[in-house]
């Protein structure tokens, strides 16, 4: 099992020495590496069990530090950089050549990141090298978004566990990059569409949902817990699987022919979305947990941070 600890210095040490540590993060836990030794950020790919087609988002503490790695930056995705880093937004950037290929999967693109976590920012400014770091859990499965998230699903396979609290905002960075000189969408994520548009006006969004994805994010299963998932009108789900022990995700108030005895999780009764993401990937793995069967999700408003919610649950359904 790996150690789980506040001790920044100590990640330091089994980072520079090429080991493995996970970083808590606003969006998630991620499972950092030295971004710039591929043979430390072989070890990401095979403790998640990662196709080496999917890149890794590389974690940097100030503008000036990505500028050491990234050779140009298009002038709206600056503008996205000064409003939201740090923050979950992920940028697609043209790289150096210092970034190994296996972290970006061969691509002449880098994904980067300024993370909004203390602890974290601190460990980056640290180090002389910026962090690959993805989801740190078991490729396909819900990500994490506490310490002990990550000690059940990889303890065995890194060295130390860095404890930032649960993550605040609780769904991944949105990605977004250039093409013909338009901004795009890749992945929806923990910084609403909206707020992006009000700095750089309309972009476009392109959510794949190929086998053979951009980006794994856009595989169509992903974020998937082990027992069946559907999402849409619970009522009519519920009634669709009467034979079976079923567990309700909801959101907002508690529907009334919901019975007593029935395992429910509430990701947000008031109907907030920020709590509702922060919610999500912990709930999702309770219900899993659970002796439920199947479980059972309502979708959300289609609108801010409800629209990654979404995405999120349709992916965890397959
Ligand atoms: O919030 C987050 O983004 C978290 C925390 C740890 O920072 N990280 C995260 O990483 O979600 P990961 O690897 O689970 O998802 C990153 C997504 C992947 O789907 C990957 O394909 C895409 O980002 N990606 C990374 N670099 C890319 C690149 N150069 N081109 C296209 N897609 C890229
Ligand atoms: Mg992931």
């Amino acid at each position: 099992m790996a150690t789980i600890g506040t001790d920044i210095l100590r990640a330091k040490a089994f980072l520079e020495a090429g080991d493995l540590v996970a970083i808590p993060t606003e969006t998630v836990y991620g499972l950092a590496a030295n971004a710039l030794d591929a043979q430390a950020v072989a070890k990401i790919f095979e403790a998640k069990n990662r196709p080496e087609f999917d890149p890794l988002i590389v974690h940097t503490h100030s503008l000036d530090a990505a500028h050491d790695f990234v050779s140009d930056f298009h002038p709206d995705l600056l503008k996205l950089a000064e409003a939201f880093w740090p923050g979950p937004l992920t940028l697609l950037l043209p790289r150096q050549d210092k970034i190994p290929d296996l972290t970006t999967s061969g691509l002449s693109r880098v994904g980067v990141r300024i993370p909004a976590h203390l602890l974290t920012l601190s460990l980056l400014r640290e180090l002389a090298f910026p962090l690959a770091a993805p989801s740190a859990n078991p490729f396909g499965y819900i990500s994490p978004t506490q310490a002990s998230h990550v000690q059940k699903q990889l303890g065995n396979k890194l060295s130390y566990i860095l404890d930032g609290g649960p993550s605040e905002i609780g769904l991944e960075s949105t990605i977004v990059g250039e093409e013909n000189n338009r901004l795009v969408i890749y992945r929806l994520g923990g910084l609403s569409v909206d707020d992006i548009e009000s700095v750089v006006g309309n972009v476009s969004i392109q959510l794949n949902q190929s086998s053979n994805p951009k980006a794994p994010g856009q595989l169509k299963s992903h974020y998937a817990p082990r027992k069946p998932l559907f999402v849409g009108n619970i009522e009519t789900l519920a009634n669709q699987h009467r034979d079976h022990k079923v567990a309700f995700l909801i959101f907002g108030e508690q529907p009334a022919w919901i019975e007593p005895g029935f395992m429910v999780k509430n990701l947000s009764p008031t109907q907030n979305y920020k709590e509702a993401a922060a919610n999500l990937f912990a709930y999702l793995r309770d219900l899993d947990e659970s002796d439920a069967e199947v479980i059972l999700c309502d979708l959300l408003p289609g609108m801010g941070l409800g629209l990654a919610i979404n995405d999120r649950l349709r992916r965890a359904a397959g």
